[in-house]
């Protein structure tokens, strides 16, 4: 679909996916919550929209976490003193975002205690819906170790005792029993298998009335992914958002403008995102990798083109993005493409990943002068990886590069 035919929806949906990559090995949190708290919602008759919303706000709750150790504390005990970090990170992002700014109370408090929320200056509504994040979000971490194996069937019950001897503490009682009301049947459990998940978002999707998202409202969701992106080391601070910054400016000097460049801007700023799968230890490794972890680091590129086809399909955006590692002799990964097949865009986000990241610190290695950059990126070229012309653009302009790409 054309970027003016994306619609919320599909976008939440899709993107999400990548968030719940950071679970690794159980990578359907973001959907699962959502799901429930929709379910909770709908037997409490919420008006429709607050239905959906609340399905959004569950899929996006954890897009402050982004790092898998993280995302293990918050997976293994019910309560966990360091959860509030990824609450206020999380309500940053989407505050920032001006499409879903309104989920950003919601998101700031869903890990807090239902005594706690009373006191907690906000309105009532969005106390209840913070709170039926939390709820759906501990259920979860209760339920997480029957998931796929049918034995949810015989330990519900325990789990619902377990949620009701918390009511009025961790949660407020009318969501208490709303749940316990709706997860005494298998049907509720049931849904939570990874098919049935997609089906009924697709289900979801297709029965509202599409809310298409313009093209800066785009650029902001696609923002909002790349700090979650980055946010995954010290090391990668902004690097996202500036590949796509230093990537938009050569496509401009090299003509490129309207639908086009946005599509280069987008590109850039997602070109990471399969990297949310990729645990920390491997991105923040001080020595080389072992092949196991370079394996791994590897794969991201392809993940990025997976998920960015999802949401961009029929545009140049998860090409643009999922090649950033293709080089000119066709030996990058992970298609190995051949040159004719690289667009002057793929190239152009190639060279502005690789200038970005000499410019920034990394575990194995400093900073890297403006000198030793170009002669870097010139020994690529003279080795036929990287476009020439691309290059010598930026090297035409190296000081505004460097400055964007660090400053
Ligand atoms: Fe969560
Ligand atoms: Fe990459
Ligand atoms: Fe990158």
């Amino acid at each position: 679909m054309k970027l003016q035919h994306i619609d919320l929806h599909n976008a939440i949906t899709t993107l999400s996916c990548a968030l719940d990559l950071v679970g690794v090995d159980e990578i359907r949190h973001g959907k699962r919550v959502a799901i429930m708290a929709r379910a909770i919602a709908m037997h409490l008759n919420w008006p429709e929209l607050d239905c959906l919303s609340i399905l959004y706000s569950g899929m996006l709750h954890d897009c402050g976490v982004s790092r898998i150790h993280e995302h293990r504390r918050l997976t293994e005990t019910l309560e966990w003193d360091g959860a509030e970090e990824h609450c206020i990170r999380g309500a940053a992002y989407l505050s920032a975002c001006e499409p879903l700014a309104h989920l950003s109370t919601e998101i700031r408090y869903h890990h807090s205690r239902w005594e706690k929320l009373l006191d907690t200056p906000i309105d009532h509504h969005l106390r209840l819906r913070a709170n039926l994040l939390f709820l759906a979000d501990r259920i979860d971490v209760l339920q997480a170790n029957f998931l796929n194996s049918g034995l949810i069937l015989t330990e519900y019950p325990a789990i619902i005792t377990k949620i009701q001897a918390l009511s009025g503490v961790l949660f407020a009682p009318e969501l208490v029993n709303a749940f316990a009301e709706i997860a005494n049947i298998e049907a509720f459990w049931l849904a939570m298998e990874p098919e049935y998940l997609d089906e009924d978002l697709r289900r979801i999707g297709s029965r509202i009335p599409t809310s298409l998202l313009d093209i800066p409202a785009l650029k902001e969701l696609a923002r909002l992914f790349s700090r979650v992106v980055d946010a995954k080391s010290p090391y990668t601070d902004e690097h996202s958002q500036r590949v796509a910054h230093i990537a938009r400016q050569l496509a401009i000097d090299f003509g490129v403008e309207g639908y086009e460049l946005e599509q280069v801007e987008i590109a850039g700023l997602l070109h990471d995102i399969g990297k949310l799968r990729v645990s920390e230890d491997i991105i923040n490794k001080p020595g080389g990798l072992t092949p196991e972890e370079r394996a791994t680091m590897h794969r991201h590129s392809y993940d990025t083109f997976r998920i960015l086809q999802r949401v961009f399909d029929d545009s140049k955006i998860p090409v643009w993005a999922g090649l950033h590692h293709e080089t000119l002799l066709g030996d990058g990964y992970p298609f190995k493409t051949e040159k004719k097949e690289l667009d002057l865009e793929c190239r152009i986000i190639a060279v502005a990943d690789i200038f970005q990241a000499l410019a920034q610190q990394r575990p194995y290695r400093q900073t890297m002068s403006l000198e030793y950059i170009l002669n870097n990126l010139q020994s690529r070229v003279a080795s036929g990886h990287l476009d020439a012309k691309v290059v010598a653009k930026l090297t035409e302009n190296a000081d505004f590069y460097y400055r964007l790409a660090i400053a």
